[in-house]
């Protein structure tokens, strides 16, 4: 290794290791325990999966049932009510080349309700119904562009008090790169994920999980769903409302997901087979990164820290991700044939880079059987050399973040598969 490299780790590592002071958080990479990743194609009975179609009869929900019942919890198979009222519609946006148009969901039960707010934009230079990138926001979709008439998220109010910095319009505008994905003749749809389920264990009975039937406030079921299926179930719930938008194309959906977002991105594409392109960015625990390295955030930190994103059966595996039944791998593995992109960033070490990295590698089987293209050698790409096939990795410079970067890519990614008309499933029927 060279000086340079050597000081730049020890530098990050210090950084981390003060962050994280008071956990007992691995960044050695020679710390990382021996461990044997749970089988991806052999089934309960210890058959071996060998053709596409035995994958997805048999083994593939016994990985579904897996995910549901032990990490991220059950999506209820009720319904509630949903309505989409459109509160604006402007085909001046961002200069004249797009129109902007937000949508009010409510979702209701009876007397109770909660409401979302959906922002697109459309790009007006169309031959036809354009692709779409779906995904959540943090702060709220103000915080996603200067542009004044852009509605405030309605659950925004609940996470941060009026006159909070966060309120400032734009800022997490550098996330969003609008211009670009507009030129690129892309339609893009993103909701504030507190819509769905304000980010606070406190805040759920303002979640649309408490509009479920069954829902107890003072009782959570081991399998019961939480913050993370929320808002997958959520992005499912913007496709029902894209399915009715006649600009665009649902044949092309993608979902790009951003660190907790991108862990809820891939749970939401495991289930719903509408998204066909499904990216994690930065995702890091609980989403593309193996529990098994227990490098950076494990099962524990993560269950102290945010108990309400996973299921509370998981936390029998806080301390004990070897005894998981399923790893991370085989959540991406779940997408196939339709095409996954798993992102890092050098510097965000809390994520796992190389655990996000080796995920995406070793779901290569299930993707060798559509006869799709897979990453070839566990050796990690150089910093800003992206692998394109069939699953898709970067890794670029800098922290924890989504860049101008990442977005060029996730959009070359999109043009190329998208356009091979290559990603939906067969039919075994
Ligand atoms: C925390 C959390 C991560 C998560 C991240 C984010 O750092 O520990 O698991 O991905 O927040 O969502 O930004």
């Amino acid at each position: 290794m060279k000086k340079t490299k050597i000081l730049t780790t020890v530098i990050l590592c210090l950084v981390f290791a003060s962050t994280h002071a008071q956990q007992n958080v691995n960044y050695d990479e020679s710390q990382v325990p021996a461990y044997i990743l749970p089988e991806l194609l052999k089934c309960r009975n210890g058959e071996m999966v060998t053709t596409a179609e035995q994958w997805e009869k048999q083994r593939r929900p016994e990985l579904m049932e897996l995910f549901a019942s032990k990490m991220y919890g059950r999506t209820p198979a009720g319904d509630i009510d949903i309505s989409y009222e459109i509160l604006t519609d402007n085909p001046d946006a961002l200069s004249g080349k797009a129109t902007s148009r937000q949508v009010k969901f409510t979702f209701s039960n009876g007397n109770k309700k909660t409401e979302a707010i959906l922002l697109m934009y459309i790009p007006n230079m169309r031959k036809g119904k354009v692709p779409v990138f779906v995904g959540y926001n943090f702060k709220g979709n103000h915080s996603t562009t200067t542009d004044t008439t852009i509605l405030h998220s309605p659950a925004f109010r609940l996470v941060k008090e009026p006159g909070h910095p966060d309120w400032e319009r734009g800022n997490q505008a550098n996330r969003w790169s609008y211009d670009m994905i507009i030129d690129r003749g892309y339609a893009v749809a993103t909701m504030c994920y507190h819509d769905i389920f304000p980010d606070k264990p406190e805040l759920k009975e303002y979640s649309v999980v408490s509009l479920f039937p069954g829902y107890d406030p003072d009782k959570t079921a081991p399998e019961e769903w939480q913050a993370i299926g929320a808002w997958a179930w959520g992005s499912s719930r913007i496709i029902d409302f894209l399915e009715t938008q006649e600009e665009i194309d649902t044949n092309k959906i993608a979902i790009m997901g951003h660190s907790r977002q991108g862990k809820a991105a891939l749970w939401a594409g495991a289930q719903d087979e509408r998204f066909r392109i499904v990216i994690s960015n930065n995702s890091g625990c609980g989403g593309a990164a193996l529990f098994r390295r227990k490098f950076g955030e494990t099962a524990e930190i993560i269950n102290k820290a945010f108990p309400h994103w996973f299921c509370e059966s998981f936390r029998q595996y806080n301390n004990k991700e070897e005894l998981l039944p399923v790893d991370q791998h085989q959540l991406l593995a779940l997408i196939a044939p339709r095409k996954v992109y798993v992102a890092s960033a050098e510097e965000d070490l809390w994520a796992d880079p190389r655990g996000e990295f080796l995920a995406a590698y070793h779901a290569g089987p299930v993707y060798r059987l559509y006869g799709l293209e897979t990453i070839g050698s566990d050796e990690m790409p150089a910093l800003h050399t992206p692998i394109t096939g069939d699953i898709g990795y970067h890794i670029r410079a800098g922290k924890h973040d989504v860049k101008e970067y990442d977005w060029k890519r996730y959009l070359d990614f999109a043009d190329a598969h998208f356009s091979k008309n290559s990603v939906t499933r067969p039919s075994f029927k």
